[in-house]
């Protein structure tokens, strides 16, 4: 993932990291990566990982990989929640982790900056070992209104962050700047805190940001769910002009799950509305992963990373190991 992001900063371009559970939602994003040849970050949470049981989900991906074999792929852990759930998912194959420090390992209780960096600095010692990239975070996701912190946001102290990263030795950081998970992120347009990336990225220029709840959450889709029985409350996502904004200075990977569920929630609930008779799940199936194809599609061409698949020779784990080796002797000497 580090040179799949380090490559996005050289061109000036997002990339999306899509959340992963099954086989239709690989395939669709690996179609629009491959019409579009973009490269691309297929992610597992540990709740998808869960409901896999793990190794369907590593073969799944891999899967993936094997098949696009002109596509750079990296396979992300996604909030990591402490060391040994790290250290698993490197085991299971993974070539790049999140360790999420920012939150205990309940996922939900904030920790201490200082907390977040013994954490953080561990799995980046364990991981670099085996060429796997490190994500880290440093702020804690949440909603503003008009400027005004609610819920538990808690955003991203630039001056930190230049200590966490110097800290750490993360390769990539993801920062709170006002966004959050799933559909319901903001009840009228989003106020986000884009100097917080522009102020990281001056102290920062070469690590590539990251942002997290990125979900648009579009109308198109919600009103699907909804013509066809669903009951979801309207509410808004981050408009795509914001995450080119953020791309803009300095954002380099873009979190997408919400967006995908909505798509393929919207494809089954119509398909099984107009065809009342359907048993056979490939059928609807199906439907989703086109729906999922989609929507990713046209986010790889906003975030502007269609078209970019052919510049650079993906790395493999085992170059890593070399290049982050070369770094620590560097920094011994
Ligand atoms: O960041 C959270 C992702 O949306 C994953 O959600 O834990 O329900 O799989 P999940
Ligand atoms: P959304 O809920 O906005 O899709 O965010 C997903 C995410 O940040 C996964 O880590
Ligand atoms: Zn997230």
């Amino acid at each position: 993932m580090k040179q799949i992001l380090d490559e996005a900063i050289k061109g000036g371009y997002g990339v999306g990291a899509f959340n992963v559970n099954n086989m239709e939602q690989i395939q669709g994003i690996m179609q629009a990566a491959s019409e579009t040849k973009s490269p691309v970050i297929i992610q597992a949470s540990r709740g998808a990982l869960k409901y896999t049981k793990m190794l369907y989900l590593k073969y799944l991906m891999v899967a993936a990989a094997e098949d696009n074999p002109e596509i750079p792929i990296a396979l992300h852990l996604d909030h990591g929640n402490n060391f040994e759930t790290c250290r698993q998912a490197i085991e299971l194959g993974f070539t790049s982790v999140m360790i999420d420090g920012s939150l205990k390992e309940d996922s939900k209780t904030h920790t201490a900056f200082e907390e977040n960096v013994e954490v953080t600095a561990k799995v980046v010692e364990y991981a670099h070992k085996f060429g796997v990239t490190v994500e880290g975070e440093l702020g804690t996701l949440g909603g503003i209104e008009d400027g005004v912190g609610s819920g538990n946001i808690l955003l991203t102290d630039p001056d930190d962050a230049e200590r966490f990263v110097k800290l750490t030795g993360v390769d990539a950081l993801a920062l709170a700047i006002g966004t959050s998970h799933g559909a319901y992120k903001f009840k009228q347009a989003p106020v986000l805190a884009m100097d917080i990336i522009t102020e990281v990225k001056k102290r920062l220029p070469a690590t590539p940001l990251v942002m997290h709840g990125s979900s648009s959450v579009p109308e198109n889709l919600i009103d699907i769910i909804n013509k066809y029985g669903g009951t979801l409350k309207h509410a808004m996502g981050v408009p795509i002009k914001s995450i080119q904004e953020a791309i803009k200075r300095g954002v380099k990977k873009i979190n997408v799950d919400t967006d995908g569920r909505l798509a393929i929630t919207g494809a089954i609930r119509k398909y099984m509305a107009e065809h009342t008779d359907v048993i056979d799940p490939r059928d609807y199936f199906g439907e989703a992963r086109k729906a999922v194809y989609e929507t990713v599609k046209s986010k790889m061409i906003d975030f502007g990373t269609a078209g970019h698949a052919g510049d650079y020779k993906p790395k493999t784990l085992s170059d890593m190991i070399e290049i982050y080796k070369s770094k620590y002797i560097k920094k011994i000497f």
